[in-house]
């Protein structure tokens, strides 16, 4: 894939693939990390004289015009961190979105509405591709969360114009391929999570590819409990306990190194403050859960991390919402967070509730990169090509 390096863009129409998917409650966005990240790429296609025109989707209203999807608050709140004026086109192909480049000057940034509201986005259509492909001259994908989607302004606009990553995007690449595609090693992945079935081909992939998996979470009870633990009214798949084991043989025969904990913060109710202990693994009470894994399985991991030269994280290992139960994901976060300080580990980590975990610990500043990518960050740690990807290559 190309980068923008050395690319003139004085007076050309750039269409910027971004994702604009924020999150948002009561039509107020709640977390502007996605939009905070694009800025360079804005910046330096507006610096550099480009008519920066940025498409996205939002949300999933699935081929019609749903105004409550309705990309216009997010060009508001872009062009408030861009401190810059952002126009706003009310479809994002046709005589609206014409005419609306139309009137940019070198320089001018443009809003597009959700690419979703025309069904051919998601049927990656190549009329609607066309469209989208007509209005600019220059195409730079900085979506890597949305990569995962072959659809027609993450993969179809890339076959029709020349097409670039954006700054965003070659940043979570490079932190990718340092993480799993070409790491130092020792490298070791740390997997936690609720459900050990959604995150099969993942583990599957890893159990190739790092020396150490550690698994945490509600995961790691399925593990345990399939090696003949109690857990008492943990939560865990019974029905994923042949899987486990299967894994915990893959791992074995790859030379990968499978940590589970070996005690954990149990309590009767998932609830703030509730009354917790801790007990070795295998003493849980018939009427108690795990909640978290416990302080000597956060030592004997922080001590493990000090080997290591390259960490991904997926996952937090206990219920973080909900405290004391997020003691073991804090803890951990700050080892890793000072390992990679002192320049010792290369750590990238991602997906949904990692990133809010890595926030909640106050070190999401402190790794080497944390992937604001969801879907597209697990499927990537699934070893599968991203098809947004995949068309930059071509
Ligand atoms: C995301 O938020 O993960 C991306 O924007 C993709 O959204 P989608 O799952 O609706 O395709």
């Amino acid at each position: 894939w190309r980068t923008l390096d050395g690319v003139d863009v004085v007076g050309k129409r750039v269409l910027l693939r971004a994702d604009l998917n924020v999150p948002m409650h009561d039509g107020q966005i709640t977390d502007r990390t996605r939009l905070e990240r694009l800025t360079p790429t804005i910046r330096e296609l507006a610096a550099g004289g480009a008519r920066v025109i940025v498409t996205s989707h939002f949300d999933r209203p699935k081929g019609k015009r749903v105004p409550a999807m309705s990309l216009a608050p997010v060009a508001t709140a872009l062009a408030d961190i861009l401190g810059k004026p952002v126009a706003f086109a009310d479809d994002c192909i046709g005589p609206v979105a014409e005419q609306a480049v139309g009137r940019l000057g070198d320089g001018d940034i443009l809003v597009l509405e959700n690419t979703r509201f025309h069904a051919g986005e998601e049927n990656n259509d190549p009329a609607f591709a066309a469209a989208l492909a007509a209005l600019a001259d220059l195409y730079v994908n900085d979506a890597f969360s949305t990569a995962h989607r072959a659809h027609a302004s993450t993969e179809g606009v890339a076959h029709i114009l020349p097409s670039h990553a954006g700054r965003l995007m070659q940043a979570e690449l490079e932190a990718l391929d340092a993480a799993l595609g070409h790491p130092q090693r020792p490298v070791a992945a740390i997997v936690a999570g609720s459900k050990v079935s959604t995150k099969l081909e993942l583990l599957g992939n890893l159990v190739s590819k790092v020396d150490v998996l550690v698994i945490g979470g509600a995961m790691a009870n399925t593990f345990l409990a399939a090696e003949g633990a109690g857990m008492g009214k943990s939560l865990q798949e019974p029905d994923m306990h042949a899987t486990a084991r299967d894994i915990r043989a893959r791992a074995k025969a790859a030379g990968c190194a499978i940590m589970l904990p070996i005690d954990v913060v149990i309590a009767r109710k998932l609830e703030a403050g509730a009354p917790s202990e801790t007990v070795p693994v295998g003493a849980v009470p018939a009427d108690a859960m795990a909640l978290d894994v416990g302080p000597a399985t956060v030592s004997v991991l922080s001590d493990g991390l000090g080997a290591m030269k390259t960490l991904v994280w997926n996952g937090p290992l206990g219920a973080f919402e909900t405290p004391p139960f997020d003691r073991a994901t804090v803890a951990l976060a700050h080892t890793v967070a000072n390992l990679t300080q002192a320049g010792r580990l290369v750590s990238v980590a991602g997906g949904g509730d990692t990133v809010s975990a890595l926030r909640h610990a106050g070190v999401l500043d402190r790794l080497t990169y944390v992937s604001a990518a969801g879907g597209a960050f697990l499927e990537w740690m699934e070893g599968k090509s991203l098809p947004g990807v995949a068309a930059l290559m071509g």
